[in-house]
């Protein structure tokens, strides 16, 4: 072996080896059932991920997190599990989990993966045993089980929302045949809450933790991490009295009922002990909609460590609310120890290419979930984007060369900030998020419990294009299990790989650059007055200047390393992010 490639591999392992990894780390998103389908049953899966590596590799990342690969009926796209310790025999199987985790770590990959214990499938074992058994049985302790009102407890606990529409509790036939008690479900009714004052749950999740790091996982996305807590003690709080109350920030003080109370960071303390016992720590990161006055608590060190910080993702393209943003999320970062996290895509949330070519406005265009969570929240945000999606788009309104140029400005903007990035499979491609998908080819239950309010999120969920031709683009050899639209092929791997400017290519020089680059969590702004451009400065030297206005302007003074757009005779161009040294 050379003597270059020698150090290439030592300071490989010692990267593997820092326990400090995630904290500048570009970390790629992938939804396993769409990422690449190895079998040709038109469900991505494990083995699918496994053949892709090289092309990880090639991207330059740092770790991919993995959304939930456990046995489900996909009543929620997995986020219902039936099984935290096993893999859905859909996607694979143990050993190719093993083999995949050997292949990633191989190329100087970690994986975080996805955990759900705010509640489980009511296909889960514990969940069948608790409707098998009595009412005030151990069995129903481990989830929430409550009479019903009325005279014959016909009426629910409470008037409560859940997040995908209808009734946040849903009644059971007892044993006998007898209508029976009611349990609770913050999401779909396939997704049962557990219930975190039950000691079982808590060992049981420990193990969980336990088994996939012996696996190798070097970290865990927690979803909806700031459930689980709750405090149902009668008389349960009306919904307009919670929604008076939360007044138009959300709540602030830890009392709702079921979000974001200050009981979860026992949990998460309990979890860091466990995290701590492995070399280097097992890292976390919070899936946490909260205030955020609150979501501190959720990074710190003696929590989980990182929180997801959705800020950036809910603004529009403009740079004042950018700036604030950034600035705000750097302090909070600073004040609690951990690094701060930015992410503009996710498998649940429209396409950010997709998002800045729709009027201002739908920064969360449509997908209304997320909206929906915040209690205070009356109506999905970005009504345009809603309108668009429902219609079917894409419509007039939707100028996708501004969205994609914008998405790759924001997107070199976001590799040069200080923190982790965290990425979404076809991001790097470009995409667009998918409208044209029919009701019979729709998956997601927000789309069905609340028909025609909220369109739901299988548009970014499309499986990805690798190739210009073939069945499913190169996903697999089968029909995709969601319908990819005739113009994917033109944002296919092969239609960008070693294509300058592409957007593929722009990603790789990006993330090889940021690699080279990157050295303390500093970032010192440059005043340019110009309220329509961000330009700062990192430590080493390099700049990054991202003009969000509309006309070009002058670059500051260096050798332009990288830019998101051609520049127009030296001059930094309308909605175009550069680095400079
Ligand atoms: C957040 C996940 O990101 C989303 O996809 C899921 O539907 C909910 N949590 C419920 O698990």
């Amino acid at each position: 072996m050379s003597t270059t490639a020698t150090m290439a591999n030592s300071s490989e392992s010692e990267r593997m080896a820092d326990p400090n990894w995630w904290r500048q780390a570009a970390v790629y998103q992938i939804y396993p059932r769409s990422f690449s389908d190895s079998n040709g049953d038109g469900i991505g899966d494990i083995k699918g991920i496994t053949a892709k590596v090289p092309y990880l590799k090639s991207l330059g990342i740092d770790a991919v997190w993995l959304s939930p690969f456990y046995p489900s009926a996909l009543a929620d796209g997995g986020y219902d599990v039936d099984d935290y310790r096993n893999v859905d025999p859909k996607l694979g199987t143990l050993e190719d989990f093993d083999e995949m985790v050997a292949a990633l770590h191989a190329a100087g990959i970690k994986l975080i993966a996805d955990i759900v214990p705010n509640h489980s499938s009511d296909r889960h074992e514990w969940f069948r045993e608790a409707l098998a058994s009595p009412k005030g049985s151990a069995a129903r302790d481990r989830y929430i089980f409550r009479d019903g009102k009325g005279e014959n407890g016909e009426l629910p606990p409470s008037d409560w929302d859940s997040v995908f529409g209808g009734p946040v509790w849903e009644r059971i036939t007892e044993p006998d045949g007898a209508p029976g008690q009611w349990y609770m479900h913050i999401f779909a009714k396939e997704q049962p809450d557990f219930n975190w004052d039950n000691p079982e749950v808590r060992q049981d999740f420990l193990k969980t933790l336990r088994f996939w790091s012996d696996r190798g996982v070097d970290g865990f996305r927690i979803d909806v991490a700031h459930g689980m807590a709750k405090d149902l003690s009668e008389p349960l709080p009306l919904k307009a009295d919670l929604e008076a109350k939360a007044g138009a920030d959300g709540f602030i003080d830890g009392s709702h009922p079921f979000w974001d109370r200050d009981e979860v960071h026992e949990v998460y303390a309990e979890w860091r002990k466990l995290f701590n016992e492995y070399n280097p720590p097992r890292t976390a990161v919070a899936e946490a909609w909260v205030h955020e006055t609150r979501r501190a608590r959720y990074a710190s060190p003696e929590g989980l460590g990182q929180a997801f910080n959705f800020d950036l993702l809910q603004a529009d393209f403009e740079a004042p609310k950018f700036k604030k943003i950034i600035m705000d999320n750097l302090l909070a970062a600073k004040e609690t120890g951990a690094s701060s996290t930015w992410v503009f895509s996710n498998h649940d949330v429209v396409r950010h290419a997709t998002r800045y070519g729709l009027p201002k406005g739908n920064a969360t265009a449509a997908q209304g979930t997320n909206a929906a969570q915040d209690v205070t929240a009356t109506e999905p945000k970005g009504q345009d984007g809603k309108a668009w999606l429902l219609a079917g788009g894409p419509a007039e309104e939707l100028d996708v060369e501004l969205g994609l140029r914008r998405a790759r400005a924001a997107s070199l903007l976001m590799f040069a900030l200080p923190g982790s990035a965290y990425l979404y499979q076809g991001e790097e491609l470009g995409l667009q998020e998918v409208a044209e998908i029919r009701e019979f080819e729709r998956q997601d239950p927000a789309f069905f419990r609340n028909k025609g309010v909220e369109i739901g999120r299988d548009g970014c969920r499309v499986p990805l294009p690798w190739s210009v031709e073939g069945t499913s683009l190169g996903f697999g050899d089968g029909p995709a299990h969601l319908p990819q639209p005739h113009w994917f092929s033109k944002y296919a791997v092969e239609a960008q790989d070693g294509i300058e400017g592409s957007t593929l290519e722009l990603y790789r020089t990006a993330l090889r650059l940021r690699r080279e680059l990157q050295a303390d969590e500093e970032l010192e702004w440059v005043e340019t007055g110009n309220p329509e451009i961000l330009h700062f400065r990192r430590p080493g030297g390099w700049q990054s200047v991202t003009n969000f206005g509309d006309t070009a302007v002058d670059l500051p003074a260096g050798t332009v390393l990288v830019s998101s757009a051609i520049l127009e005779e030296g001059k930094l161009p309308a909605n175009t992010t550069a680095w400079l040294r």
